[in-house]
């Protein structure tokens, strides 16, 4: 879907398909360099980095594992409500893995923070974060991200995996969406 279709629910396009793809080789390359020798476990947070999952994952030059961890999400509000519940675990061990996490958007933090804890608790190697967007203004804990495609203003954006209730995963861009959509 582009952005075209849905151009009345946007308010503004604030990443195109072209930049996601541009930050997509240059957060691949950085992450070829700094795994050198390893094969770290990609762990995707479903359902929405579904998308940056596939590219950025292809755009590696070596042998990732993947998996994949599903937690409850915000429903089809638009606040994050800082409940994490484990919907979906990881088939994996993850004992002494380097786990890099693979996530669509950093908004408050929160589900990353418990991911982050909960995998080391497991006992990995060492735990990193990929995030495709991150909104600085809407951090509510400290949280340490080693690759951040873009930072973006706090609003609420749909589009390359990200829904709002349900809706504009599959849109190629990244916009902002209109009030009267969820109002
Ligand atoms: P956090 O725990 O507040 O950081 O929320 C992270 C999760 O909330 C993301 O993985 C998304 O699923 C969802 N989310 C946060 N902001 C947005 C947004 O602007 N659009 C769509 N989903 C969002």
């Amino acid at each position: 879907m582009d952005s075209s279709d849905v151009a009345p629910d946007l308010t503004e396009i604030l990443v195109t398909q072209e930049q996601i793809a541009a930050r997509t080789l240059e957060l691949a390359a950085q992450i070829d360099t700094d795994y050198a020798g390893r094969e770290p476990l990609l762990v995707g947070v479903l359902n929405g980095a579904v998308m940056v999952m596939s590219d950025l994952s292809r755009a590696l030059h070596m042998h990732v594992r993947m998996d994949w961890m599903a937690v409850s999400s915000y429903g089809a509000g638009t606040k994050s409500s800082g409940v994490v519940r484990i919907l979906k675990d990881l088939t994996s061990d993850v004992h002494e893995r380097d786990v890099l996490i693979v996530e669509d958007i950093i908004d408050t933090g929160l589900t990353l923070s418990y991911l982050i804890e909960n995998l080391k608790g497991r006992g990995a190697a060492s735990v990193e974060v990929a995030a495709m967007f991150r909104k600085p203004d809407a951090l509510a804990v400290p949280l340490e991200v080693k690759y951040v495609g873009f930072d973006i203003p706090n609003q609420f954006v749909v589009g390359y995996g990200l829904d709002f209730d349900g809706r504009y995963r599959n849109l190629r861009d990244v916009g902002i969406l209109a009030p009267h959509v969820y109002s």
